[in-house]
């Protein structure tokens, strides 16, 4: 079963010129059509400004293409109503950062609480679930931890946790070891993709390093807004 369809797509910004002061259009994503089957784990790889990041942020609904379209589960994302949209970004996407974006002010567990909270879960069935995450995740002793006490690899996994504890049918990670020296990168990667199997979660994986693109089952590469075939 296909989870997304995209065809066509494209994506250009406008700037303004500082010299000239005349509005400048960048044309980032200039042609491209994808097919991505539920359960698949894709790789996106690319120069730096290529595009990669635009592309995840228009599959998880937070930047409208310039043209084309992308199908999730054969609703067309741009024909959806602003609610819907966001419900979209709420339940069906987990997204992670090369950041980890945790907020400082609170602990692991509240961090990784927050979408069930947002979502009006019951209290003690969400804290549940997020002590079973956190143990998967291998980061039990760090729950009531702040952010700030962490290593940045307990960092990523509490915020993969936070991604994945409502079990979104897409994962988007943009450069998730990005900011992680090699030894914890390969933790976070092994528990991630351990983690998308065993939840059965789509993921596209945005990385320039192309041994994290080979824990992914697909290596998709971005060739000036294109996808570059062989
Ligand atoms: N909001 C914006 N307004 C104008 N230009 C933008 C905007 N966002 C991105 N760009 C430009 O679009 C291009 C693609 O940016 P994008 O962030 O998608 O690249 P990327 O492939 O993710 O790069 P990196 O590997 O460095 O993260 C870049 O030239 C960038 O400067
Ligand atoms: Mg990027």
């Amino acid at each position: 079963m296909k989870l997304l369809d995209i065809y066509d797509l494209e994506k250009s910004y406008y700037i303004e010129n500082s010299r000239t002061m005349k509005r400048e259009k960048i044309e980032v994503i200039k042609n491209i059509s994808l097919q991505i089957a539920e359960s698949e784990s894709v790789s996106i790889m690319g120069k730096s400004g290529c595009g990669k990041t635009t592309l995840l942020k228009m599959l998880g609904g937070l930047l409208a293409p310039s043209a084309g379209s992308i199908y999730y589960k054969g609703e067309r994302l741009s024909d959806l109503r602003k609610e819907c949209l966001e419900k979209y970004r709420r339940t069906q996407v987990g997204f992670v950062f090369q950041d980890y974006r945790l907020l400082e002010c609170m602990t692991i567990k509240e961090n990784m609480i927050l979408p069930c909270v947002l979502d009006h879960q019951d209290v003690e069935a969400s804290i549940r679930k997020v002590e079973i995450m956190a143990e998967m995740l291998k980061i039990s002793d760090r729950l009531e931890h702040y952010p700030s006490e962490l290593s940045g690899g307990e960092k990523q996994r509490a915020a993969i946790g936070r991604a994945l504890i409502n079990t979104p049918s897409l994962i988007l990670a943009d450069e998730p070891t990005g900011n992680l020296d090699s030894v914890s990168s390969k933790i976070v990667m092994e528990l991630l993709v351990k983690l998308q199997r065993e939840l059965n979660v789509t993921m596209i994986l945005v990385t320039h390093d192309k041994e994290i693109a080979n824990y992914c089952s697909r290596i998709v590469k971005i060739v000036d807004g294109q996808i570059c075939k062989g």
